[in-house]
């Protein structure tokens, strides 16, 4: 199989699937009972929650266990909605933002919260200076995303980070599931308060995910129950969770280093791509490189995915959560994309250790399915 379809999910890496299980059978004690079998596990808890910590540089207190972006994602906005309701009841955001943060915010919305919708430029980016113009005495909460799941867009962080700086109410969170081991974030930035990272986009589990909340910063849990993580995100934890995400988090980073690579792979898919009739390229020049969003134009892409998915290659539409509903992305009509052009967007998302060969089997196989589909349309 070739599998192009990293951004909805990566394989899972061998040795921390070997972590895993070494955890969930040999460790299978409680973390939070008192037993010498309960203490040694919870060290395994502690232990990854300071790796992770040592790995972005902040402080262990600040690393709490999730089970991953869509849950952390909805601690950090709801969480931060109800702490300071009484503050303020303006949220930022923008347009083309996960699901996970959209659903949530419109959620808010009915509970009476006001949330603005921050627009892009065709290459997918929000303006600093809509930023400032939307933000208000009342803004608890501006929440966005590092990299665009389906064109890989990146937002301008640290400069939304420097912005906000200036407004001590308003609390920032970076939903980084899409960009961590690719393009790193100044993790302590004193800008930031919250950030999500989803452990199966990078070669762990599903099921495990983080959120960081800088110290100080007050959330209200989603849950009550014991007194686990802080109170914060209660419930027995997952130590094999914990100690497989701490691996795969460390791997990840040191994958980081092929990221030239992947960029070399991406300007292959580019340039190839364009000698094709009718493809038009979505993804901004300036994207993530191991996202490449295209639209092969008056295709339907379920009929290209079905008869590249016969030959072993595995791309997708839009987001993996949206791609079975069958409506025009979102996030390329906020782009100023065509509706129909839109709706025959492919994505081609790659790990950060894909061959050239690959990517050039998926360029053959590609122009073959178009021409025999051509000529079987006449
Ligand atoms: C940008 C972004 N945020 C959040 C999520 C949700 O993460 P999870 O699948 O871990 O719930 C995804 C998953 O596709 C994503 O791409």
């Amino acid at each position: 199989m070739i599998y192009l379809d990293n951004s909805a999910t990566t394989k899972p890496d061998e040795s921390v699937v070997r972590s895993y299980t070494k955890v969930a059978t040999d460790f299978f004690a409680n973390p939070s009972s008192i037993h010498i079998a309960g203490g040694e596990v919870e060290k395994l808890v502690s232990e990854s929650r300071k790796q992770i910590a040592s790995l972005l540089g902040i402080h262990e207190k600040e690393v709490f266990f999730t089970s991953g972006g869509t849950e952390s994602n909805n601690m950090a906005i709801q969480g931060i909605a109800y702490a300071h309701q009484k503050r303020g009841n303006h949220i930022i955001t923008s347009a083309i933002e996960h699901p996970s943060v959209l659903g949530t915010c419109q959620q808010l919305e009915r509970e009476g919260f006001q949330v603005t919708y921050l627009p892009v430029n065709e290459t997918g980016k929000i303006s600093i200076d809509d930023l400032k113009n939307a933000m208000r005495e009342e803004t608890i909460l501006v929440t966005l995303m590092h990299v665009n799941n389906e064109i890989g867009s990146i937002q301008p962080i640290e400069q939304v980070a420097d912005v906000l700086k200036e407004w001590p109410a308003a609390h920032f969170h970076v939903d980084h599931v899409q960009g961590f081991g690719k393009v790193s974030l100044p993790y302590s930035h004193e800008g930031i308060d919250l950030m999500t990272i989803s452990g199966h986009k990078i070669h762990g589990l599903k099921g495990t995910g983080l959120l960081l909340k800088r110290r100080g910063v007050t959330v209200k849990p989603l849950f009550y129950g014991g007194g686990q993580q802080d109170t914060l995100r209660p419930g027995t934890e997952n130590p094999a969770g914990a100690v497989s995400l701490a691996k795969a988090m460390r791997l990840a980073l040191e994958q980081q280093r092929n990221y030239p690579s992947v960029g070399s792979l991406n300007r292959t898919l580019r340039d190839r791509l364009k000698e094709i009739p009718n493809i038009q390229i979505n993804s901004p020049d300036d994207a993530i490189a191991n996202i490449l969003n295209f639209s092969v134009l008056k295709f339907k892409p379920e009929v290209l995915i079905h008869a590249l998915g016969e030959e072993g290659i595995m791309v997708s539409t839009k987001s993996a959560c949206s791609s079975k509903q069958n409506e025009p992305s979102h996030v390329l009509l906020a782009c100023g994309f065509d509706t129909n052009d839109t709706a025959a967007a492919i994505r081609v998302s790659m790990h950060m250790n894909q061959s050239k060969e690959d990517i050039d089997t998926f360029l053959t196989v590609l122009y073959e399915k178009i021409k025999n589909i051509e000529e079987l349309m006449g």
